[in-house]
């Protein structure tokens, strides 16, 4: 029989076979995950020119023959642990892609977004352009509301010094995310940078829920999700990363991030307390079913609702209430 008690937990083991140990079906609100490249990851300090002294031994690397069987395996896992409407964000360089893409159109999970992210530090290359992005496949289950805290960062009515929507420029889907420089710490190869994990995470989940990365490497994810008060856990094949990483795990205080995050700037609601005309409770009217009908919970509707009609919380869901009867 499964033991379920998985929340705040990490394992030494194969994700494939942790998940179906550990894992419950339905259990997972987020998933955040890195696979291994299949491309030599445990040389990739040949392709990078790295100076290795700092980089923790121990990466379990896939044998491109097995990318795709693998990829499969573990992409059925993540579908099964996902509660409906949870969503998973999959890093994966191009080499490997196609195989990642085929291993989702196998599975029920619907294609959000697929965002480019664009680094600094690529491959250096002489007779081609130098690669310098990577690709993060966002898929959600279907058949449950799934959260998209589209107002968690900008306000919607936050512009830059020309005029332009910040909140607009925060959900394009090519992103401008460095990688973090870290002299002389220990690290993973190929660590994802927190502002990623934190944009990702504050995005597509909210405290108490519980992220899962099915492979560790060095905790970014885990440390990042229990940084912001949620629930996190995962898998890590190699002894040697795991070792290292989970002793920082035990010294981590949950919260963390909390007080080092951007906050969007909310300006008072411009309609707050004039009276409602007939166009206006008509036009809500039929906003709201749209949400609802997009999966889109009570909550979340009264949230987009209250932005697009300049109006409080509590003046949409008194108008809702009319609405519901
Ligand atoms: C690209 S790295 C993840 C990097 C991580 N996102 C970070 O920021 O440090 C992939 C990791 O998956 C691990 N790995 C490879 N095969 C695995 C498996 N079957 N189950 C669990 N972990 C695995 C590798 O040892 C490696 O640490």
């Amino acid at each position: 029989m499964m033991n379920s008690d998985f929340e705040n937990r990490y394992f030494n083991e194969d994700c494939i076979a942790g998940c179906q140990k550990h894992i419950p079906d339905d259990s997972i609100d987020l998933i955040v995950t890195d696979p291994p490249y299949g491309i030599g990851g445990d040389t990739l300090h040949k392709h990078y020119n790295r100076d290795e002294n700092h980089v923790i031994d121990g990466y379990v690397e896939i044998p491109m023959e097995e990318y795709g069987e693998f990829s499969q395996q573990w992409i059925t896992q993540a579908e099964r642990i996902l509660k409906p409407g949870g969503s998973i964000y999959i890093v994966s360089g191009y080499t490997n892609l196609f195989y990642i893409l085929e291993a989702l159109r196998q599975t029920s999970l619907r294609e959000m977004n697929h965002i480019i992210w664009k680094y600094n530090f690529g491959v250096y290359t002489k007779k081609k352009y130098v690669s310098s992005h990577y690709h993060i496949l966002f898929y959600v289950k279907p058949d449950g509301p799934h959260t998209f805290n589209t107002y968690e960062r900008y306000g919607a009515k936050e512009k830059d010094a020309d005029g332009g929507s910040l909140n607009y420029q925060d959900r394009e889907d090519v992103w401008i995310i460095n990688r973090e420089y870290k002299p002389g710490k220990k690290k993973n190869k190929n660590e994802l940078p927190s502002e990623l994990l934190k944009k990702i995470i504050r995005y597509s989940s909210n405290e108490g829920d519980t992220v899962c990365d099915l492979f560790l490497g060095s905790f970014s994810a885990v440390k990042v999700a229990r940084g912001l008060n949620r629930n996190a856990t995962g898998f890590e094949k190699s002894a040697e990363a795991y070792d290292y990483q989970i002793k920082q795990m035990e010294q981590l205080t949950p919260g963390y991030l909390m007080n080092n995050i951007r906050e969007p700037e909310h300006s008072p609601p411009s309609n707050q307390g004039k009276p409602w005309t007939d166009e206006e409770f008509a036009r809500l009217k039929e906003r709201y079913t749209d949400l609802r009908s997009d999966s889109k919970t009570k909550k979340e509707s009264i949230d987009i609702l209250g932005e697009e009609f300049g109006r409080g919380y509590f003046g949409i869901l008194n108008k809702i209430n009319q609405i519901e009867g």
